[in-house]
């Protein structure tokens, strides 16, 4: 069975040439069939109940947590927490950690390239704290200046938060040399993996974050489920940003005593079902067919950007040399709204806009870019029919 074949998406869809995987990638039937595993046959909630049926839940979501800590070589299952996604880990961290660790006048450091996700909750941090929100400035090619960068460093910020892929370019950025730096100043530090977590293999213990989270529906996994990774050394700077159940170690009317990290971040009932889908989405990741789909997905990458080059009308961003499959153009003197209206009208599902990324379209000066990002399933074909219809639309703008 081919790897298009293993997502029914496709099959349902056959006139759609689906090319927006970094917004989210298409889910494998092993992953839906997790999912609706776990409501028919074991529904139950997670650390509640003492019957079979919930134990054998309980003892598999652990697994999970565990599975996942491997997965990223986490030291300890203990550091992995369940989030609803990678903006609301970096929201739950900007409460939990931000607002007993970030004090007036300290600096945070970000790129300049950041999803919003890791950009405004920091600036939104430091205008509440009488901090100092930095920006890195961004190269023409979209990665960090790394003389500023350096620059920046000195102001000994408290945070230094990066994307380890850019969302809208696709750009592999030079995470060990960053964190290396931030670390030599004592940073806390944190990564966005959202975008890298499905391209390449991610090891938190060498990178030596404090922080890395990423999304599952970004995996070939289920939409509405995150993870946070915090490392021991800085667990002890962390307070609970929720109340509720399964946090609690003992609770009377006069104090609540709580539990340690994960549980202390985990109030209530997390999403079982989508953790279940995550589990087969890391199977799927770590099988033979995926791995190998993965060094043709370089492949054709490389064919995308050879065809896109041989256009004179498109303009491309980002180092398409360090990248995770992503390219991102304009086509000149054309609006991104027509030209994206004409490859929808043939079927291309690209995203177009600034991607969530205001700040890196303002210092590319452009409003926005299309963007195709490529996932396992994308073959040749895919490409040839974009690359048509993109010429097709530059012909009929013309
Ligand atoms: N963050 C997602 C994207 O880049 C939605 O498209």
């Amino acid at each position: 069975m081919s790897i298009k074949q293993q997502f029914p998406f496709f099959s349902n869809n056959p006139d759609i040439v689906y090319l927006d995987s970094a917004a989210t990638t298409q889910k494998p039937n092993s992953v839906i069939e997790a999912i609706t595993q776990f409501y028919t046959h074991s529904n139950a909630n997670a650390h509640r109940g003492n019957y079979t049926t919930a134990n054998e839940v309980t003892t598999k979501y652990e697994a999970i947590r565990n599975k996942v800590a491997h997965f990223i070589h986490a030291p300890s299952p203990q550091d992995i927490i369940w989030t609803k996604g990678t903006t609301d880990a970096i929201n739950l961290l900007a409460k939990a950690w931000g607002d007993h660790n970030i004090n007036p006048g300290d600096y945070i450091v970000v790129l300049g390239s950041e999803h919003h996700a890791n950009f405004v909750p920091w600036q939104q941090l430091a205008k509440a704290k009488q901090a100092n929100f930095k920006t890195v400035n961004i190269l023409p090619d979209g990665s960090p200046d790394l003389e500023h960068y350096e620059l920046l460093l000195r102001s000994n910020p408290k945070l230094v938060a990066i994307q380890h892929c850019s969302n809208a370019l696709g750009n592999i950025q030079p995470v060990h040399h960053l964190l290396s730096l931030a670390r030599d100043t004592g940073a806390t530090t944190l990564v966005d993996g959202a975008q890298a977590i499905a391209h390449i293999p991610v090891n938190v213990s060498d990178l030596g974050c404090d922080f890395y989270v990423f999304s599952a529906h970004k995996m070939y996994g289920p939409m509405g489920l995150g993870v946070l990774y915090i490392s021991n050394k800085v667990k002890q700077n962390i307070q609970p940003y929720q109340f509720g159940g399964e946090m609690i170690e003992r609770v009377s009317i006069e104090e609540t005593l709580f539990r340690p990290i994960p549980a202390l971040l985990e109030t209530g009932t997390q999403n079982i079902s989508a953790i279940f889908g995550l589990s087969a989405a890391i199977d799927f990741i770590e099988s033979s067919i995926f791995q190998y789909a993965l060094k043709n997905k370089t492949q054709l990458f490389q064919y995308l950007i050879d065809e896109l080059k041989k256009i004179n009308e498109v303009q491309l961003f980002g180092n398409t040399e360090k990248n995770i499959g992503v390219a991102s153009f304009k086509v000149l003197e054309e609006s991104t709204a027509d030209v994206s209206a004409l490859l929808s009208e043939q079927n291309i599902a690209i995203r177009t806009g600034h991607h969530c990324a205001m700040p890196l379209m303002q210092a590319l000066k452009v409003d926005g870019t299309h963007r195709v990002s490529l996932g396992i399933y994308n073959d040749k074909t895919d490409v040839d029919r974009f690359i048509s219809a993109l010429k097709s639309a530059i012909e009929l703008l013309n």
